[in-house]
């Protein structure tokens, strides 16, 4: 059997990992989460879930990856524990599920890319022209899922590591580029000071919630795509370092967009710290508004920072849809022995024909546009939001909380901290490993424990539980 594809170097494995974890998540949700949940006083409770929860659960999943050499299926079954394997075919689905929407947003974020090019500003206005029309948005689907596919089936070194390499600090160019330029914008400051000024008055259980699951959501954690990144590690490479490295890259990246976004927001409302806060707070902000105010700044600086701003998203999008498709792939490679070119566009397709009813949802077929009314809802939402709770707000917490448990009881925290070890012996003993021992024993399955059982009472059977804290 041919030997395992790895990454090359550590530095490739960095800037992949980050590159899954920084994507739409940063750049369209994280800002008008924030504007929405107080400005910074979300930053803090977002900072503290990255580093005290989402981090260490960010370590097991390289450790089990790198331990095994397997997928998420695989990689239970190597170190002994058959039976746990249903956490990796839950994460299998979750990149299905996720993959199958989130490419949808991919594309009209290209789609968009196309439309700044060519000056045609007005789509921030018909936007819901845009994602009606079902041929175009198809097509620019069909495109991203091929281009995701294309690097997927090149392979681990060859196809993955050098996508990220070169997309990621094109990426950095773009966002610091765009914030310096913002941040000239008149009236840039006031944005940054509503941005940076806490209002805890907004933080409410239900924000502090939303904070865990945009933490989880934009570290890639919880369906095992750090699992299967892992795999593909040297033993020689400190996967504790790396980890907080990616973890700071990603928060990093957050914060930038939303020190490009607020002076944006900013201009346009001449500072008004009220429609500042309603502008900000929606998820139609980066395609209904965003246009419009690029073309108050001219034709031609209009087209360079509208084309750059949403080929920054794409590109933020790209490295995240190359590695949700790479977990289904990794399975069907290792567990079914298909070969890699054959199983990644059997993946893609499969996956892109699950996303066509998300697709559709938004606009071209009613039914689909208002698809179900879950118990507790007042009213009936699309089938695009309801794949993202299932498989964003339930599968994710729910992995994450299982992988957690696996990590301290089942698998053992001796085998874990040799796993850590195996990297830098140094590690040992020292306070970074102890706390990453005693969170993955109690903080991580508390809380990611709490927040599943919160998620399934409130979307499924219809009680809100955060409502009795309020
Ligand atoms: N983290 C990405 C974002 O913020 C999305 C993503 C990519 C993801 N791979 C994932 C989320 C795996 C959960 C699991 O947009």
């Amino acid at each position: 059997m041919a030997s395992r594809d790895q990454f090359n170097s550590r530095l490739g494995f960095i800037l992949a990992s980050a590159g899954s974890a920084v994507g739409l998540g940063n750049i369209w949700k994280f800002p008008f989460e924030t504007g929405a949940g107080g400005g910074a006083a979300f930053v803090i409770v977002y900072l503290a879930f990255a580093f005290i929860l989402c981090f260490p659960v960010m370590v097991a999943e390289l450790a089990i990856g790198r331990k095994s050499q397997r997928n998420p299926v695989g990689a239970f079954k190597v170190l002994g524990y058959k039976k746990w394997a249903f956490i990796g075919y839950m994460g299998v689905a979750a990149g299905f599920l996720i993959l199958s929407f989130y490419n949808v947003v991919a594309a009209w974020a290209f789609g968009y890319f196309v439309d700044m090019v060519l000056g045609r500003f007005d789509v921030g206005a018909h936007f819901g022209d845009f994602t009606k029309d079902w041929i175009t948005v198809g097509s620019y689907g069909i495109l991203f899922m091929g281009a995701t596919a294309m690097v997927i089936s090149r392979g681990v070194s060859g196809g993955i590591e050098k996508a990220a390499k070169i997309l990621m600090p094109a990426l950095l160019i773009m966002i610091l580029a765009l914030v310096a330029y913002a941040l000239t914008l008149p009236h840039a400051m006031e944005g940054v000071k509503f941005y940076l000024s806490p209002d805890f008055s907004k933080i409410t259980w239900q924000v502090v919630y939303k904070a865990l699951g945009q933490a989880f959501f934009s570290l890639s954690l919880g369906m095992g795509a750090l699992i299967t990144y892992g795999s593909y590690v040297s033993r020689k490479t400190n996967i504790v370092s790396a980890a907080a490295i990616i973890t700071v890259t990603d928060v990093s990246i957050a914060f930038l967009a939303g020190l490009m976004m607020f002076p944006f927001v900013a201009f346009l409302t001449e500072g008004d710290l009220v429609a500042m806060q309603n502008i900000s707070g929606g998820p139609g902000f980066i395609f209904q508004t965003l246009p419009g105010i690029f073309q108050s700044f001219g034709d031609t600086l209009g087209i360079i920072v509208g084309a750059g701003f949403f080929l920054l998203l794409s590109f933020a999008a790209f490295t995240s849809t190359i590695s949700l498709l790479e977990v289904p792939t990794s399975y069907m490679v290792d567990e079914r022995k298909i070969p890699r070119k054959k199983a990644t566009w059997i993946v893609a397709t499969l996956i892109f024909l699950i996303g066509i009813p998300s697709m559709l949802s938004q606009g071209a077929v009613d039914w689909l546009g208002s698809f179900v009314q879950l118990p507790g809802m007042d009213h009936k939402i699309d089938f695009l939001t309801l794949v993202g709770l299932v498989a964003n707000d339930t599968f994710l917490p729910l992995g994450g909380f299982l992988i957690s448990v696996f990590t301290a009881y089942i698998w053992r925290k001796q085998n874990f901290n040799d796993e850590i070890a195996a990297g830098d012996e140094a590690i040992r003993g020292s306070l970074l490993q102890r706390y990453v021992d005693f969170a993955i024993s109690y903080i991580c399955p508390a809380i990611l424990g709490f927040i599943s059982i919160v998620t399934i009472f409130n979307t499924y059977v219809g009680i809100d539980i955060l409502a009795w804290f309020e």
